[in-house]
């Protein structure tokens, strides 16, 4: 992969975030040159040999995820966590059907359970996690409670690299380009602690019956622009090198991974930087030794620009709307959140919020003290709705 260096990095504290890179080719020649950096697919592969993938699905199409699922590179392992219905017809059922079919098709490893599984609810109970758990003793609704869930099944394979991608995408080949773009993100990292975020170069819209490349979508504009501000208020200077607020498409280190708090539903993407700047920004004061090392390696965010387009599933106003509300709420209640930047929020939310105040979210803690492997073992004897498809043996 040819792709262009960062023109500017933004280091606030110990996070180093990178500006936008654009992909110049996904396959390239080795051209090496100062504006581009060349990445081998050999590289490539080597980091994709220890990289998870979680598709979380909530009632998709199955045509969309079987398309998702065929266009991950074969050396990942798949991990599928479903809130998907179960009754007549099951959806589930019809999930688990895709794996298992496209597991016998390819050998590909692949992974699958429903994010409401009872033994599921257990394991987490068992391993002194409920922070994720219904009065019921099931897992909650949300995209951030499934995240969490392929989160642990990919520990316990020992991956070194966690990635996400959204069940919803028509556009299969642009799944493939996004989990070949998180790993070269990986290749140019020099920290253990990084992350990558992916932004869309479009997201076509039908406009009067034709298609409208959009760039920007109406939540993640928003939320960049007070993520810029908590670190502008900060630092005395302007910015706007985050544009990645909401990347639902992102990756990240196995050891990053242990290092973060996630906050519930669709506002775990801002949140990644809420907490990484309240804990590791300027000013901060780092307080257990894990905190220690990833402050002295450094926190590194990668920005990547698709060469695809992104184009998935409208959920309508209502869900746009909770969106932007979980993303605010988490810069509302940052640590770094002074009144200027408070007030110019509430001003934001004004339609949304109808004066209340902006609740604080769910926050989960770091996921590091759970034990993935007595976790799994426990699905594994269990959990009827988990299903592992190893990786065949291939000549
Ligand atoms: N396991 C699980 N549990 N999956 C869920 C749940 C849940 O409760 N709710 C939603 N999902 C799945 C959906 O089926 C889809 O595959 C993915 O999570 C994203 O949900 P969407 O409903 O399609 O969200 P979106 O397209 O509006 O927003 C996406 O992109 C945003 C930025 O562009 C999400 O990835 C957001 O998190 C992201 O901020
Ligand atoms: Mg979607």
């Amino acid at each position: 992969m040819l792709i262009e260096m960062p023109r500017h990095t933004e280091i606030f504290g110990s996070v180093k975030i990178h500006e936008l890179q654009r992909v110049l080719k996904i396959d390239s020649g080795g051209f090496e040159n100062p504006r581009a950096k060349d990445i081998s697919f050999e590289e490539i592969k080597n980091v994709l040999r220890h990289f998870a993938i979680i598709i979380p699905v909530k009632n998709e199409k199955i045509h969309l995820l079987d398309g998702v699922l065929r266009a991950i590179p074969f050396d990942c392992s798949v991990i599928v966590v479903s809130n998907s219905g179960r009754e007549t017809p099951d959806a589930y059922k019809m999930e688990q059907e895709v794996v298992k079919n496209l597991h016998d098709l390819t050998q590909q490893e692949m992974l699958i359970i429903h994010q409401k599984d009872p033994e599921l609810g257990f394991a987490f109970y068992d391993a002194g996690y409920d922070h994720l758990l219904d009065k019921d003793g099931l897992v909650r609704d949300g995209k951030a409670e499934g995240m969490i869930i392929g989160m642990l099944l990919a520990k316990s394979l020992g991956k070194d690299f966690i990635g996400f991608t959204d069940a919803d995408n028509y556009i299969p080949g642009s799944v493939r380009e996004d989990v070949i773009d998180y790993a070269a993100g990986f290749c140019m990292s020099e920290s253990p602690y990084s992350m990558v975020r992916l932004h869309w170069r479009y997201k076509p819209k039908v406009v009067e019956d034709k298609l409208y490349f959009k760039k920007w979508g109406r939540v993640s504009e928003t939320t960049n622009k007070y993520l810029n501000l908590l670190i502008s208020t900060h630092t005395g200077f302007e910015t706007r090198v985050v544009v990645t607020g909401n990347a639902g498409e992102h990756a990240l280190t196995t050891k990053l991974t242990d290092l973060l708090s996630y906050s519930t539903g669709y506002s775990i993407e801002p949140y990644h930087f809420v907490y990484l700047f309240d804990r590791f920004g300027v000013g901060a004061e780092t307080i257990t030794n894990t905190d220690a090392d990833a402050a002295n390696a450094g926190i590194e965010i990668f920005q990547i620009e698709t060469l695809n387009p992104h184009i998935h599933e409208e959920k309508g106003e209502e869900h746009v709307n909770s969106m932007m509300l979980g993303s605010l709420q988490t810069v509302y209640h940052s640590k770094l959140c002074i009144d200027y930047v408070k007030s110019k929020v509430l001003e934001e939310l004004g339609d949304i919020l109808e004066w209340e105040k902006p609740k604080e979210n769910i926050i989960m803690p770091p996921i590091r003290e759970i034990d993935a492997h007595k976790f799994v073992k426990m699905l594994e004897s269990n959990a009827e709705t988990f299903a592992r498809f190893e990786r065949g043996a291939i000549e």
